[in-house]
């Protein structure tokens, strides 16, 4: 019997007959009749666990189009809304009151060879706070991305929620609410059981941790990313490794490819050195930090010492300038980069704005708008081509909109943004806008590091996937743009992974035989054999 008669009864003949064309053509237009991008954003979901392949090739085909409802800034409203709009379960939850079972629970789920994994505890989700369980769309959103974006196969990835309490009010007030009603607890124990389960439970995966609030992202990125730190099981095997953090790495690397493009730019402009910056980072938290230390190391990279680096860095909070002597006990990872003591006092972004005439301004500190009218016009007219980045998330928290940044600084700005914004057209003339966003890097690092068998994900191979970026721009590009186009993000993801393994196989965590001898172009071509290239019946 053929395939098309041993399916007759299970789809209309026109579905059997069609092929590719007409599913993705099919689910086009019925995402197309949604009317509200949170309807597109149930649609899809549906689509996901229903017709996998059917979604992948929609979303692969139409990214720029599609991006917005599976990932920021739909995503965002997906996690507040998440038990309003709940259908059915699509990522791993575990709860604090399941502690000492969780090993167990994961053997559970029922895909076996998990190859990335994505965890929240959703106590920091986007610049929207605390969002308990609603997180785990976060942790669905960025592996769609995973899979779209680089090719990791759908099987192989697991979004997951650790559900340890919400201190959000009104979740606690939901009748709804499908988390523990309980105040968050903070339990290191707890993240050792979790992170030595999954090391038992599915031995290849690496683990990338998500939106932790600053304090948490930065404690538990030390206490596993490295084997000599390992956690150690009860039998004495040390778990250590295979993990990293996105919102302080991903971040980072995304927005140093970014900067590195900016000031190209920028120096062409206005003729000085590539390397005479100074920089304001408004918002210190995980991302602030984890994208200012990239920067960091950028320059010790290129000659400068550690301390010379440190001098182009002014970060702010919400107290003002971070300082060693402002008053305040500041915690561990402001400390690398707080002005030394006796110098000035800022308390405005305006009054530094003012006082130390940055070359670039990045925003990281959910305060949409921050960036107001006399904030960038005072930058235009400080430099000739002013670098400003609003990278807060979803788009109503970003700093300022492109348009806003056209139009004062009359089309002068180098502008990228964490969340899209559509191009502009201001005295007649358009201006692409850029998307700083970490969705440019983490698949071709997590592909980077699955392929290698990286144990490790370390400085080298984070560093490299940001060199890697910024070099992806074809000739389209390069002149006007920071970023290569999203349509491209597969190949560009595949350039990414490449340099991601070479630099594995390099500093020797590459447990990949096969890599060490290859040459790049045959490093390329394996990675490129190895994506997931859905063509849904
Ligand atoms: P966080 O909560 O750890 O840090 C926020 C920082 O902003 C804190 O240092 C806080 O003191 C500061 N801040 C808050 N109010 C302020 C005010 N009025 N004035 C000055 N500073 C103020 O959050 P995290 O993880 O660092 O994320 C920050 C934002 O960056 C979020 O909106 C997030 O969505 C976005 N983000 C964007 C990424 C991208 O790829 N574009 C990647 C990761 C995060």
């Amino acid at each position: 019997m053929s395939t098309a008669t041993v399916q007759r009864g299970l789809a209309p003949a026109s579905i059997l007959q069609g092929g590719v064309v007409d599913s993705v053509q099919r689910a086009l237009s019925q995402l197309n009749a949604k009317d509200t991008p949170i309807e597109k954003y149930i649609f899809l979901s549906q689509l996901r666990s229903t017709a996998k392949d059917t979604f992948y090739r929609l979303l692969i085909d139409n990214i720029i189009d599609i991006c917005p409802y599976v990932y920021t800034p739909t995503v965002g409203a997906a996690c507040q809304l998440y038990s309003n709009i709940y259908r059915k379960p699509d990522a791993l939850y575990l709860s604090y009151q399941d502690r000492g079972h969780l090993a167990e629970i994961m053997s559970n789920w029922p895909q076996k060879d998990i190859r990335i994994a994505v965890v929240s505890d959703g106590s920091r989700i986007l610049g929207l706070g605390d969002l308990g369980i609603g997180g785990c769309q976060i942790s669905v959103g960025k592996l769609t991305l995973y899979v779209g974006g680089a090719g990791i196969k759908p099987e192989g990835t697991l979004p997951i929620i650790l559900d340890m309490g919400t201190n959000n009010e009104a979740l606690l007030n939901d009748p709804l609410y499908l988390g523990l009603k309980m105040k968050r607890v903070y339990d290191d124990e707890f993240m050792d059981e979790f992170y030595t389960a999954t090391r038992t439970v599915f031995k290849d995966c690496l683990i990338q941790f998500e939106d932790f609030s600053s304090e948490s992202a930065f404690k538990y990125l030390d206490r596993y990313r490295y084997k000599k730190n390992a956690v150690i099981s009860n039998d004495g095997t040390p778990y250590g490794g295979k993990c990293f953090n996105d919102d302080i790495q991903g971040t980072g690397a995304v927005i140093l490819a970014g900067f590195i493009n900016a000031v190209k730019l920028a120096s062409a402009a206005s003729g000085r050195s590539l390397f005479d910056q100074r920089i304001v980072f408004f918002g210190a938290g995980s991302a602030g930090v984890g994208v200012a230390m990239q920067l960091v190391e950028f320059f010790t990279r290129n000659g400068f010492t550690l301390e010379e680096a440190k001098q182009k860095f002014y970060l702010v909070d919400s107290k003002g300038l971070v300082t060693d002597d402002r008053g305040d006990k500041l915690p561990e990872h402001k400390k690398a980069l707080s002005r030394k003591a006796g110098g000035p006092q800022y308390r405005t972004l305006e009054e530094i704005v003012e006082n130390v005439r940055p070359t670039a301004l990045i925003g990281l500190s959910t305060v949409g708008g921050a960036f107001n009218e006399k904030v960038v016009r005072m930058m235009a007219e400080f430099k000739t081509r002013p670098i400003i980045f609003p990278l807060s998330n979803p788009s109503h928290l970003s700093e300022c909109t492109f348009e806003d940044a056209i139009k004062w600084t009359n089309g002068k700005v180098i502008f990228a943004s964490g969340s899209p914004f559509k191009a502009v057209t201001y005295n007649s003339k358009t201006y692409e806008s850029n998307q700083g966003n970490n969705f440019l890097s983490f698949p071709g690092i997590g592909l980077g590091c699955i392929l290698s068998k990286a144990n490790e994900v370390n400085d080298d191979m984070i560093y490299e996937s940001a060199l890697a970026l910024s070099e992806s721009l074809d000739e389209t590009e390069s002149a006007t743009l920071l970023y290569p186009r999203l349509h491209r993000i597969r190949d560009v993801s595949a350039t990414i992974a490449t340099r991601v393994a070479q630099a594995a196989a390099k500093t020797g965590v590459a447990e990949n035989e096969k890599l060490y001898g290859m040459s790049t172009e045959q490093i390329l071509e394996y990675i490129k054999s190895k994506q997931y290239n859905p063509s849904p019946f």
